[in-house]
């Protein structure tokens, strides 16, 4: 294979601040542009939330939820830091590490390399191809990269490298910061780093946000070295968790809601090989089909066409052009349930029909 990078420092290109929710933001629309899993926060998630209320009085105190985080992971908690969602992560990240080259591994989650430029550092691609599945190729990465970024499973293509390919990129002096955002929608989140301690430099992120549809709450963490913990905590504002976000993350630790979600990853499983199989139905669409996230990418030609026809037909679907290494062909569609689903690829038949 060949070595895609690029060191391309004016990310205007892409618009790398743009996100899924600027899609369904103003109009009434089907969402299929945002990845939170629908119908949530459950009940019984609101409810501890709403309980936490009388609590607000008080400054927040983020020991149990980060007890509970740790023995999650079975971690000791010193290696565990809360945020405000994964986004905080990467801000602190870029702000607190002094990284000499960071390459971000693309197509992903666009936010770590805008958090990292904001923070001063040039930022070098590496492109992973089309004709190669978007699979990670190690090889690719700079042998000198002293901090490599990379998503798993990986918005948008919804690839999820393993284990063992990611752990390969560890290197003595270099931080490796894997970004598990989605992991929990991955059943057993088999290839996950999170609970290895045996990997130098590895920083862990995980999100409360998608699966338990807490986005406007704010909640993820980190899981990493104690130094890397102590770093990262220092160029953080001082209670940068709410206490409702601590009790949501506190309850989110507990074996019946692994289970929640364990059942949810399966579920989005069977939904997503529907949303699939429907796909392969169009000749003009082709799906990155090994996809294990709760999103799928598809490249269709003319495909922002496509999009604006179907928003006029009520569904919004994410671009896919901001994303480096993809362009105006691609679009992102969130897995939703099956008759969202059905709809969804009737829309896209007329959408199509209609460009002809
Ligand atoms: C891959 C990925 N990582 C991280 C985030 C940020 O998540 P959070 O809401 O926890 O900040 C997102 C949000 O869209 C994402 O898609």
């Amino acid at each position: 294979m060949d070595i895609h990078t690029s060191a391309d420092t004016s990310a205007d290109a892409h618009d790398l601040r743009h996100h899924g929710d600027a899609e369904v933001r103003d109009e009434k629309l089907i969402d299929l542009a945002v990845n939170v899993r629908t119908n949530t926060p459950p009940a019984w998630l609101r409810e501890r939330i709403a309980d936490s209320l009388t609590g607000l009085a008080a400054y927040p105190d983020g020991r149990a939820a980060r007890a509970a985080v740790a023995e999650r992971h079975g971690l000791p908690a010193r290696r565990v830091l809360l945020t405000a969602g994964a986004a905080e992560a990467f801000v602190l990240l870029a702000r607190a590490l002094p990284a000499r080259r960071p390459v971000v591994v693309h197509p992903q989650f666009t936010e770590p390399e805008a958090a990292l430029r904001d923070a001063g550092h040039e930022v070098e691609r590496v492109l992973l191809r089309e004709e190669d599945g978007f699979r990670l190729d190690p090889a690719t990465v700079p042998e000198d990269a002293d901090l490599v970024v990379i998503g798993n499973p990986t918005n948008p293509t919804s690839v999820l490298h393993p284990a063992a390919a990611i752990a390969s990129l560890a290197r003595p002096g270099r931080t490796l910061v894997v970004d598990e955002a989605f992991m929990d929608a991955v059943p057993g989140e088999r290839e996950s780093l999170a609970s290895r301690t045996d990997v130098p430099g590895l920083v862990v992120l995980r999100s409360l946000t998608k699966t338990w549809g807490l986005a406007g709450l704010r909640i993820g963490y980190v899981l990493a070295e104690p130094e890397t913990v102590a770093a990262l905590e220092r160029v953080q504002p001082l209670w940068p968790v709410s206490t409702p976000a601590l009790v949501a993350a506190e309850a989110c630790m507990s074996p019946m809601a692994l289970l929640e979600a364990e059942e949810a990853a399966h579920r989005i499983g069977v939904e997503r090989a529907h949303l699939l199989a429907g796909l392969a139905e169009f000749d003009e669409v082709r799906a990155v089909a090994a996809a294990e996230g709760p999103f799928v990418l598809v490249r269709i030609e003319g495909a922002d066409a496509v999009r604006d026809r179907l928003r006029s037909l009520g569904f919004a679907a994410r671009r896919g052009d901001t994303f480096p290494g993809l362009g105006r062909d691609w679009l992102r569609l969130a897995v939703r349930d099956r008759v969202t689903t059905n709809r969804f690829l009737q829309a896209l038949d007329q959408a199509l029909l209609m460009l002809g």
